[in-house]
């Protein structure tokens, strides 16, 4: 006989998926940006702000006290610093990533787990008939919102990487699926008399013009649109590929890593950033095992451990014996060819 305790641990876990929801409707009547804006404002006044009636919205606070992302001392309500974290515009701040991995959208996906368990097929190409990067690229609206989410996330881990990444003078610097380039950016921002070029799909750039011009580097980064699985830009002296392989299953990453063993000039580098999985299951890795799931279902791809990569370098013939590899918290940079 099971304890009721075991019974509302079990239950508190099946109700993932209402936390997630919660945190969606919170970040729609802009509950965190409130909280942010006047702290310890009382439940009729976010009410108020809200157009919520209190007796509801109190609720739902209930659920994001449980949470952990906010708090409440006598009648005053805070954003706990987890909170904090769901307030847009914030540096660090995971607001439209929120929105983008609790959207309908992506929440459909889910609805086939079982079925991508069963098939390896992505939840996403089942119940929209066509792979998510492909969807984007025609819906614009999504697009751009995936965009924010993934820039949220390059911003907040484009210093630690860039600090992986030792760019010598006059080197040429293409970041291969480098998204709107965030992270090319930071890193040039460090390589004061280095050019760069970022490499990403059309919609993927969309913004990418925007970005290196807010960071003043109109004079020596550009952006390309193109498909990496056809080609990737010449005359690179350093190629990167940062958490981009994870989206792909294996046949598509070794796909795009023969592209580039093939392309790339000898004598560049190729870096690859990403988060990898331990050999053995572990704790700690609790966010690496969220997305390889997350993969499976939006994209058909997955999480790998260095093994794993090293394997899929291998493959596409590049000589593994001399991978070199460093790690800054949970980035691991793998390199390949000439040290600079
Ligand atoms: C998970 S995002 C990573 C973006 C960026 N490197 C970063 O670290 O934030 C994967 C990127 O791969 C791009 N992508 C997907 N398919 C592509 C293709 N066939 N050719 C070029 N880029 C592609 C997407 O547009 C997206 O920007």
């Amino acid at each position: 006989m099971t304890s009721l305790q075991e019974r509302d641990t079990v239950i508190r876990l099946i109700g993932g998926y209402m936390v997630s929801d919660a945190i969606r409707a919170a970040g729609h009547l802009a509950v965190f940006t409130h909280l942010d804006e006047a702290p310890g404002m009382t439940l009729e006044e976010l009410a108020t702000r809200t157009s919520a009636p209190a007796e509801h919205l109190a609720r739902v606070l209930n659920l994001l006290r449980y949470a952990g992302l906010i708090e409440q001392r006598g009648p005053a309500l805070h954003n706990t610093r987890f909170g904090t974290v769901l307030v847009p515009g914030k540096p660090g701040s995971l607001a439209a990533f929120a929105e983008n991995f609790t959207s309908p959208l992506f929440q459909r996906a889910w609805d086939h787990l079982e079925t991508s368990v069963l098939t390896g097929e992505a939840g996403f190409d089942r119940e929209y008939h066509q792979p998510v990067y492909d969807y984007l690229g025609q819906d614009t609206a999504a697009n751009s919102l995936f965009n924010q989410a993934m820039q949220e996330e390059a911003t907040a881990t484009a210093e630690s990487a860039a600090a992986l990444t030792t760019i010598g003078e006059d080197e040429t610097v293409i970041d291969i699926g480098g998204g709107d380039g965030t992270f090319l950016t930071t890193v040039l921002q460090s390589a004061p008399t280095a050019t760069g070029i970022v490499f990403d799909s059309p919609a993927g750039i969309a913004a990418a013009n925007d970005v290196i011009t807010r960071a003043g580097l109109t004079d020596r980064c550009t952006s390309i649109g193109g498909d990496f699985f056809a080609t990737v830009p010449p005359d690179g002296t350093t190629y990167i590929i940062k958490s981009v392989l994870q989206d792909w299953d294996d046949e598509h990453a070794l796909a795009l890593l023969s592209t580039c063993k093939e392309q790339i000039p000898d004598g560049a580098r190729l870096i690859i950033i990403g988060n990898f999985l331990p050999d053995d299951y572990t704790d700690e890795a609790a966010v690496g095992y969220l997305t390889d799931v997350c993969m499976l279902v939006i994209s058909g791809g997955r999480e790998r451990t260095l093994a794993d990569l090293t394997a899929l370098l291998d493959q596409a013939g590049f000589d593994t014996a001399e991978l070199r590899h460093q790690r800054l918290g949970p980035l691991t940079a793998v390199e390949l060819g000439p040290r600079r």
